[in-house]
């Protein structure tokens, strides 16, 4: 108790304050040092690296390493058909006067839900020369386009050899016996209640 007393008397002795008056005074100087400091980062954390939390970015836990674009060679438009993003661990590509492109970096674009997807998996040479959403238009038939039209479709193709890799070049579907027979196994599998044994 002696000990308090002569403490706060020599509060009084050296500040001229009360007690009361000291201890309230204190209080507002740590609130304002602390205030005024929160705004400021120290030098030492100024020069780390920042902390990015892998809880709020999962993609960082397992980084996806990126995807080297596959080869293809020659495809036709059914094949094609296939990389339209439906299975994600495809490509997703594109052709565009008769050249095959890996948009998958453009999956934003052309993937599921997104504004181009009707183009994904397709020749959109038409639809593209004619800025066409239209399904009847997307495709590689270039009949009846004007000069303009043409033009606009260069523009697009320079554009995605700028942006996307080349992996294939279609060719026209071949209808041969063989191509025949492995399309309608196909579609038996695919539809296993419309099959139907074209032998009998
Ligand atoms: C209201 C009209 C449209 C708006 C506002 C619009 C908007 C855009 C925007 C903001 C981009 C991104 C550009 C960039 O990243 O550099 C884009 C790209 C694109 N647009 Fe459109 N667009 C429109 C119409 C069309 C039409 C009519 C077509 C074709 C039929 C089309 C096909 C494309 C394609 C293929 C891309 C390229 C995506 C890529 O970089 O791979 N757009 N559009």
């Amino acid at each position: 108790m002696g000990f308090y007393t002569s403490l706060m008397e020599e509060i009084t002795f050296y500040t001229g304050l009360s007690p009361t008056a000291f201890f309230t005074v204190l209080a507002m100087m740590v609130v304002v040092y602390r205030t005024v400091s929160s705004m400021f980062v120290s030098p030492e954390d100024y020069n780390k690296p920042p902390v990015v939390s892998a809880r709020a970015h999962p993609q960082f836990d397992h980084p996806e390493p990126p995807r080297q674009p596959v080869q293809l060679g020659q495809v036709t438009d059914r094949e094609l058909r296939a990389y339209d993003g439906s299975d994600p661990n495809k490509p997703l590509l594109m052709a565009i006067k008769g050249q095959i492109y890996d948009v998958s970096t453009g999956r934003n674009f052309y993937g599921p839900g997104g504004p181009y997807a009707m183009f994904a998996g397709k020749e959109c040479s038409r639809a593209l020369s004619l800025l066409s959403f239209k399904p009847e238009d997307i495709n590689g038939d270039l009949e009846g386009l004007g000069e303009s039209e043409l033009t606009i479709l260069e523009d697009w193709e320079f554009k995605f050899i700028e942006k996307y890799p080349k992996v294939g070049v279609l060719i026209p579907e071949q209808r041969t016996q063989q191509n025949e027979l492995t399309e309608q196994v196909q579609d038996n599998l695919e539809n296993p209640n419309e099959y139907k044994d074209e032998t009998k």
